[in-house]
């Protein structure tokens, strides 16, 4: 485990947050948005999750509970402060409602922006992070329909500042969702490569939980359950999307591992992850799966002991007691497992964004949880090895 050890830790455990799971639970919905006090929804989403049908069943429970709703579905894949300011335009002129955020990463970060916003009129995407003391944003009801961000668990959405190309964290403990609706129906029909993508970055967040500088002996019991459920059940649910039981396995292995990264912080895969998603528009998690393996291989020398409880978590029996190669083994091979990695020219980066990519991920401040220090100079090696 990564930190400090415990004689030197100051500890507040705060279980913190509502989940409830379980298949079909999205007909509940309204009565969670009845116990935030509300009686009216804005439903913050995708047009993709609108065009499939997903948004239709949220909306068919709303209906039916006789719950004035309306649909805000302009969210794209990165979303933008430019989006994030739309959207509070629109929930301010619907007038106040909880917002019930249905999506994968982008619509809930998007979401948790917009019902900031909200509470706070006149205020803007780019201004909001400069605000001392925001007022309470508008109630949160997270559904996800993925199984990988964790965005669930935490009040902070990653937001692209599209003048500045790089990513801003825009969030408040207000706008952490009152309930995280988990219910696995939702990701029955993700197509192959979406759970590949996003279930790499559920098992990133647990394996750069583990070694953050900010674990604890709480964020370590959350990454490593969820770095067993997921190591078992990724390799599944990748070979069969349709199985029910291995769709709910990885969810909760998900949001076990969202629960962790929001207490502890995660590291360098992240770091550089978001920067080559901000310069190349690279989903989220094929981002990560580029650069696992090097990342890895770098922190291993000051991340010994989270290796082991990687290894572990995952079940291998090491080689020589060499619980590092065990570790960086057994995530390779459920990377090869899901397909994900590309190189990085195949996925739009040029030789000379290397540098600029280099330098935002060592600005992240995610990366400060990174377990070995890092420079721009480590950064471009890596780069330059998986190029
Ligand atoms: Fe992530």
């Amino acid at each position: 485990m990564g930190g400090a050890g415990a004689a030197e830790q100051r500890l507040s455990i705060d279980a913190g947050g509502r989940t409830e799971f379980g298949a079909g639970l999205v007909t509940a919905i309204p009565e969670f948005v009845a116990q935030a006090g509300d009686q009216r929804a804005l439903v913050v989403t995708d047009a993709g999750l609108l065009a499939v049908g997903i948004v239709d069943r949220v909306t068919a429970a709303l209906t039916r509970a006789g719950m004035e709703h309306l649909v805000h579905a302009d969210i794209g894949a990165n979303p933008s402060t430019d989006e994030v300011d739309r959207g509070a335009e629109v929930a301010r002129s619907f007038g106040r409602a909880a917002v019930v955020a249905v999506g994968g990463g982008s619509p809930l970060d998007a979401a948790k922006a917009i019902s900031l916003l909200a509470g706070n009129p006149g205020a803007t995407a780019a201004g909001i992070g400069g605000e001392a003391d925001p007022a309470a944003g508008w109630p949160l009801i997270a559904v996800p329909t993925t199984s990988g961000t964790g965005a669930e668990t935490n009040g902070f959405g990653v937001i692209e500042d599209a003048c500045a190309r790089r990513k801003v964290y825009i969030g408040h403990s207000s706008v952490r969702p009152r309930v995280a609706v988990l219910d696995p129906e939702l990701t029955i029909g993700l197509p192959a490569h979406v759970t590949a993508a996003t279930g790499i970055d559920a098992l990133v967040h647990g394996v750069e939980s583990l070694a953050s500088r900010g674990a604890n002996v709480v964020s370590a019991a959350y990454a490593a359950r969820a770095v067993t459920v997921l190591g078992h059940w990724l390799p599944a649910v990748h070979r069969d999307g349709r199985d029910l039981e291995a769709r709910a396995q990885v969810m909760l292995g998900a949001h076990l591992a969202g629960r962790a990264l929001t207490i502890s912080g995660l590291g360098l895969v992240h770091g550089i992850g978001h920067a080559l998603t901000a310069h190349t528009g690279t989903p989220h998690g094929v981002a990560l799966a580029a650069v696992l393996d090097r990342v890895l291989e770098f922190n291993a020398p000051a991340a010994a002991a989270a290796f082991e409880e990687t290894a572990r978590a995952l079940r291998v029996a090491p080689s020589d007691v060499d619980w590092t190669g065990a570790a960086l083994a057994a995530v390779r091979e459920i990377g090869g497992t899901l397909g994900v990695a590309r190189p990085l020219r195949a996925l739009g980066a040029t030789a000379d964004l290397l540098p600029r990519i280099a330098e935002s991920a060592v600005a992240d401040p995610v990366t400060g949880n990174n377990p070995r220090a890092v420079t721009v100079a480590d950064v471009l090696a890596i780069l330059r090895s998986v190029f």
